[in-house]
């Protein structure tokens, strides 16, 4: 086989199998490794965002750090079972503001720009956020 046809056989597969729809999220976020990226660019976003850091001025990252990871790995299929506290329990009191949640999503998102998650991916995973919404917002 010459080295062009190699490498185009190559292209698709790994093509196909990006877009291979019985991938779990979890592995189209990379796994464990990929989540603790996400996760690790998401608090570095929040620590450059006066705004939204006010809101963690009393927070012990690593917990934080730990609690996310094992969240986002729960709920996007993977090998995991959230044992931190529920979403309405830690957010309660904090009084977010619908504004605020939405700005806090878009430094998730460019956090995933960060590390290179594809939109689609990205997609994904929102939409698995989306439905807490109500669950912090004003309370
Ligand atoms: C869908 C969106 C969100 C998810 C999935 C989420 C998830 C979490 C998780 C898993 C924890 C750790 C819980 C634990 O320590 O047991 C946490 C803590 C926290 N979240 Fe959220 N959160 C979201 C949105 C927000 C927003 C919009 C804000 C504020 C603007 C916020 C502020 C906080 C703070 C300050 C803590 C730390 C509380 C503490 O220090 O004990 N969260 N969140």
């Amino acid at each position: 086989m010459n080295k062009l046809l190699f490498t185009t056989v190559l292209l698709v597969v790994s093509a196909c199998s990006h877009h291979n729809s019985n991938a779990s999220l979890y592995q189209q976020l990379g796994e464990q490794e990929g989540i603790e990226a996400i996760v690790e660019a998401f608090i570095n976003q929040i620590g450059n965002d006066e705004r939204i850091f006010a809101y963690f001025a009393d927070t012990h990252v690593s917990r934080f750090r730990d609690k996310l990871i094992l969240h986002f790995c729960d709920i996007s299929d993977g090998p995991c079972v959230y044992d931190g506290d529920n979403m309405v329990d830690i957010h309660t009191g904090m009084n977010i503001t619908e504004g605020d949640f939405n700005h806090t999503v878009d430094l998730l998102i460019a956090a995933m720009n960060e590390v290179g998650v594809s939109h689609r991916v990205q997609n994904r995973l929102l939409a698995r956020l989306a439905p807490l919404r109500d669950e912090m917002i004003y309370i």
